[in-house]
């Protein structure tokens, strides 16, 4: 299998970042993480890429060349897909038209319910029975592009927010990787 050389964009904890990595080991699994792309000095989701060598950059959003460091850097790593995850800006026109239908993100929330921020303590405030979490093309309209995959769970009485979003992070785990392989027809 050739495998599709991607770019990860992180910009926190980076555990769907850990877990793709892991996950791309695997022979049969169609993705090859070539780069990831940080907008945050701080995120702790870069050790992963500094751990298992696999480049890294950060950009700045400030930046005036913030749009052509990534667009230049996707093109020098020969990236042909780009997934997002806990990637807190969002992906502008001009790169969403250089990567036409091949970027998609995972949000925490049974989409299109909940997009945005904040998405576990709202789906509690509302007394909402059911979470989850989507993969989902990304377009140009914020966590609204067409889903590829969903898992959804039970709410629990006594759910907090973090308690949900521990939860939920863990079935992002299984769901990321589900999705790309559904990409891939595999
Ligand atoms: C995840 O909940 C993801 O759905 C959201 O941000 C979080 C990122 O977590 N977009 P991590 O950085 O992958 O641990």
């Amino acid at each position: 299998m050739v495998k599709k050389k991607t770019c990860i964009f992180i910009s926190g904890k980076g555990s769907n970042l850990r877990n793709l990595i892991s996950r791309s080991r695997d022979n049969n699994f169609p993705i090859k993480i070539s780069l990831v792309i940080c907008n945050n000095m701080e995120a702790y989701g870069v050790n992963y890429a500094k751990k298992n060598k696999v480049p890294y950059i950060f950009v700045d959003a400030k930046k005036k060349n913030y749009e052509n460091k990534i667009l230049f850097n996707l093109k020098k790593h020969k990236i042909s897909f780009i997934c997002l995850a806990g990637y807190m800006k969002i992906i502008s026109s001009r790169i969403i038209r250089n990567y036409k239908n091949k970027i998609i993100n995972i949000h925490p929330s049974l989409l299109p319910k909940f997009k945005g921020l904040n998405t576990h303590l709202r789906a509690i405030k509302n007394n909402e029975k059911y979470s989850g979490c989507t993969v989902h093309y990304v377009n140009s309209k914020l966590d609204s592009g067409k889903i590829i995959l969903q898992k959804k769970i039970k709410i629990k009485k006594n759910d907090t927010p973090l308690s949900l979003a521990k939860r939920i992070l863990a079935e992002e785990h299984k769901l990321y990787p589900k999705a790309i392989l559904k990409v891939f027809n595999l």
